[in-house]
């Protein structure tokens, strides 16, 4: 009881403390606002949410104004989705940089984990971390991908006909994807999800996802930041001892292609300048939560979307068939050759975008927006969900049509791997993820919608990437 008590007497004083900060700017005053209580409200209660139902609610401001404000941890951010904007962001790092994670979370669990990394970084020191990633990205070692996807197969073989929750499969395949593919490290989510090192993970990401500490900053309390910083360290240390091994094995001769041992590599080019065993570790933490989640998220959608268009479902295995064979996965040729199989991935990154919004950023100049004067200082960021669902740039945004990407679109109209110097170092990465699992899954399975699903008319979330269980039946088809 005193315990509770406790808790809901440091809610009410972090409530307090946010709303005492929370102070209009004239500048911003005439710019419509997601108010702080909504946000509370949303954030704390869990109720039906995510992109989806702050684009329904601000639609008539985005299509009119193309722009909205909300608030967060202390500042009010304007979420864009003005076309000429989104490609001035996208083009003009110098106007646009990322808003750093010491000034957004100071102090905070995500600056502890990410430090300076790849994503968050501008300028010189940007430039140097781009350059030892970037050859790490462009070979990818495609065999460690479908390695892990047959452990998903061999699951699925176990359940047939019945109802699954894939939501929960996908994360974990993404992440047993991940950890051998980044840095050789069997996170064996698939087989064991009780395991230490999934469990010291997940529990990082539990904090990240936690509202009481994203929005509330409830780790600004002391005993609660180092609980909070204990389980971060064990995940940092796991992430160090993985370099230190890496380092052992590269200089024994060793070498099996992953992406760690790639950037080890390009750190010895002369051309490029080392990043420290820091900067890599910050590097790896980044690419665990810029790849597990969102390509977990774009797999589960898509898995939906199949289930409740059976004609799309089967126009995609017919070309699934049709081009690959017997092979089970595509070759690297095959990839590019499976054209539908890419509109519909397309479809569904536009329909529900992992990434709803781009990083932020931090203006250098007053942005000049229609009405509105933006100063310098203030924190934007582009709403790609906004973006993606308008119907002045989509024909009927809210149904599934993989055949609209046979056409060309408004530049800027899709940006679920953002655009420009900055876009998505893993897009290739996911999609080729995305493809391999695909493949598998609709050469051996019909999927479907049991009858009593909550998602019947329409994919219910949480909020911005978590929607409800998602349950399907696979029925191994007869061939
Ligand atoms: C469906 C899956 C994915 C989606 C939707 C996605 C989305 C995005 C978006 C929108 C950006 C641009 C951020 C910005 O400009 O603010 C981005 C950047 C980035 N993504 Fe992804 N991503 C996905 C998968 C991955 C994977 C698998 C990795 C790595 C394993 C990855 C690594 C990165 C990195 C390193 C950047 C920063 C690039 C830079 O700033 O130079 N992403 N991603």
């Amino acid at each position: 009881m005193v315990y509770i008590i406790f808790i809901v007497i440091v809610i009410i004083l972090l409530i307090i403390y946010n709303y005492a900060n929370y102070k209009v700017p004239d500048s911003l005053k005439n710019i419509h606002s997601i108010t702080f209580f909504s946000m509370l409200i949303s954030q704390l209660m869990k109720r039906e949410g995510g992109n989806a139902k702050i684009y329904s609610r601000c639609k008539e401001y985005f299509e009119r104004d193309g722009i909205i404000k909300l608030y967060f941890r202390g500042k009010w951010i304007c979420m864009i989705t003005d076309l000429a904007v989104a490609k001035e962001l996208c083009l003009r790092n110098d106007v646009f940089p990322k808003l750093m994670l010491d000034e957004i979370l100071p102090n905070s669990a995500a600056e502890r984990h990410f430090g300076v990394n790849v994503v968050h970084s501008n300028g010189d020191v940007w430039k140097r971390h781009r350059r030892v990633c970037n050859p790490a990205f462009k070979t990818l070692p495609i065999h460690l991908f479908v390695e892990k996807a047959l452990k998903l197969m061999d699951i699925l073989e176990k359940v047939d006909n019945k109802p699954i929750e894939v939501r929960d499969f996908m994360q974990r395949l993404t992440l047993d994807i991940l950890g051998k593919v980044a840095f050789n490290f069997d996170f064996n989510n698939l087989e064991d999800p009780k395991n230490p090192y999934v469990t010291a993970y997940n529990e990082v990401q539990d904090v990240f996802r936690n509202p009481l500490i994203s929005f509330l900053q409830l780790d600004r309390i002391p005993i609660i930041n180092k609980l909070v910083f204990r389980k971060i360290d064990k995940l940092n240390n796991l992430f160090e001892n993985i370099i230190k091994e890496k380092r052992k094995s590269l200089a024994a001769g060793h070498s099996n292609g992953d992406l760690l041992e790639l950037m080890l590599k390009a750190c010895e080019d002369p051309d490029n300048q080392m990043l420290s065993d820091t900067e890599l570790r910050c590097n790896l933490a980044i690419f665990m939560v810029a790849g597990h989640d969102t390509t977990a998220m774009a797999l589960s959608s898509l898995l939906y979307l199949l289930a409740i268009h059976k004609d799309v479902q089967e126009k995609a295995r017919e070309e699934v068939l049709r081009l690959l064979g017997d092979n089970l996965t595509p070759s690297s040729e095959q990839h590019a050759a499976l054209k539908y199989l890419n509109m519909v991935i397309r479809e569904n990154l536009r329909l529900y975008p992992p990434a709803g919004g781009l990083t932020l950023r931090v203006l250098t100049e007053d942005l000049k927006l229609k009405n509105f004067l933006i100063p310098a200082g203030t924190p934007v960021s582009l709403f790609i969900y906004g973006i993606q669902h308008s119907p002045k740039l989509w024909e009927n945004p809210e149904e599934f049509l993989p055949e609209r990407f046979e056409n060309e679109h408004e530049n800027y109209s899709w940006l679920a791997f953002g655009s420009g110097s900055r876009m998505c170092l893993g897009n290739n990465f996911s999609l080729i993820e995305q493809r391999i699992v695909l493949c598998l899954l609709l050469r051996k399975y019909e999927i479907s919608l049991p009858q009593n699903s909550i998602h019947k008319n329409e994919l219910k979330f949480k909020n911005a990437m978590n929607p409800y269980p998602i349950d399907l039946i696979f029925k191994r088809r007869s061939e």
